[in-house]
């Protein structure tokens, strides 16, 4: 990043710009930058934690490992939800102890397990009998929680298919967890990450209910819930404040599971919002001269950290330097020269008419899944870098 002062981009709106938004318009960047505020994800916490009350908040760390929010949350007294040994070695590097940090992936090598274990974690996902075999092999005696497949197409980003076993399976996982000398403590479910509003969880948490009522009939001393992400980021269309989900969310679970102890793990709601993307127009073009759309090329697109549009799911805001002027449809792309690198076409976004190649653009709210999904060099491009404030 070149540190130049930009006096002709007031690219943000002057009406309260973010502490983000304000270091992006008055400097300049080499390449397209991921700017965070730590401060923000604190505030964020915070928010989160006074709805969700006595619950305890495992951060997912795979929405941003950036360190810096990582040691900030350690600071603040989060728990942790990681993924893969890298992300677990990430957490203890920071500070976290190990009873801290809850191993959420369902799908986890052997040699990972056993790392965790050696580490002190205590706290494992599975929802496969293959998966408790190998936790009781790497990690014996360790808590684990059974993942249900729960369906909700309301969110915007759902997660349902890939992760999960049916009612049934799940209380045969819990027989054979005690089998094996595990200690089947609780159930998780994600509801679908962008779930908008917190009505939408209703249907999900009477299911997940339902099991939770069959596995105790069946023996199973439950005490762990674990409601998974979902928290919403403000990407356009109207999300509840924080705090208002969150207690609205607490309700509904605490209504459902009276005694249970809750871990949630949020991860898009609490870090997306705290990020913007510096970016820049590199091409604006029609296919022909009676296209009814420009093409704008950007300098990041889909393998470069915006992976979330795939399908279009997430739709990002951009504020550009030309903001109130007269707009018009365009269809949007990345810089690669991979034909799928195409970010909204199916609904095109409206841009200035005045847009220019050498624009400088905002990429807003877009502190989660970005950094993290940004590839290490496609077509020689770098990864997305990362400013924290
Ligand atoms: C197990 C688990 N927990 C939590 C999360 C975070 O979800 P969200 O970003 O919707 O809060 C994810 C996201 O993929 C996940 O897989």
């Amino acid at each position: 990043m070149t540190m130049l002062f930009d006096g002709a981009l007031p690219s943000v709106p002057v009406s309260l710009p973010t502490r983000v938004e304000r270091f992006i318009a008055e400097n300049r960047f080499d390449h397209p930058t991921l700017v965070l505020d730590t401060d923000a994800v604190v505030e964020r916490f915070h928010a989160l934690k006074s709805g969700l009350g006595q619950t305890h908040i495992h951060y997912a760390v795979k929405a941003n490992p950036a360190r810096e929010i990582i040691a900030r949350l350690v600071a603040e007294g989060s728990n942790f939800d990681a993924a893969s040994r890298g992300e677990i070695e990430l957490c203890l590097s920071q500070g976290a102890r190990p009873e801290q940090i809850s191993f959420g992936n369902t799908v986890k090598r052997a040699s990972d397990i056993a790392f965790a274990h050696s580490a002190g974690i205590r706290l494992f996902a599975a929802d496969a009998a293959e998966e408790l075999e190998k936790i009781a092999e790497h990690a014996p005696g360790a808590m684990v929680y059974l993942r249900l497949l729960v369906d909700n197409p309301q969110a915007d980003w759902p997660l349902s298919r890939k992760f999960g076993s049916d009612r049934d399976m799940a209380i045969e996982l819990c027989a054979l967890a005690k089998e094996l000398g595990l200690q089947p403590v609780g159930l998780s479910f994600h509801v679908g990450s962008q779930t908008r509003r917190a009505s939408m969880w209703t249907g999900v948490l009477d299911y997940v209910a339902g099991v939770w009522a069959d596995a105790k009939a069946a023996g199973h001393d439950l005490t762990l819930i674990n409601i998974g992400g979902g928290f919403p980021a403000f990407y356009g269309e109207p999300v509840e404040a924080p705090a208002a989900y969150a207690a609205e969310v607490r309700r509904m679970v605490e209504a459902r599971f009276p005694g249970a102890r809750i871990m949630a793990e949020p991860g898009r709601g609490l870090v997306a919002e705290c990020g913007a993307i510096a970016c820049e127009v590199m091409l604006v073009s029609r296919k022909s001269g009676d296209d009814l759309h420009r093409w704008v090329y950007l300098d990041i697109g889909k393998f470069s950290g915006l992976a979330e549009t795939i399908d279009e799911a997430i739709r990002y805001q951009f504020a550009t330097p030309h903001d109130g002027e007269a707009t018009g449809p365009c269809i949007l792309a990345g810089p690669s020269c991979d034909s799928a690198d195409v970010l909204y076409e199916k609904r095109p976004v409206a841009l200035p008419i005045s847009l220019r190649s050498g624009d400088r653009i905002v990429i807003r709210n877009t502190g989660a899944y970005t950094s993290s999904y940004s590839s290490v060099g496609f077509n020689g491009f770098p990864p997305l870098d990362v400013i924290v404030l």
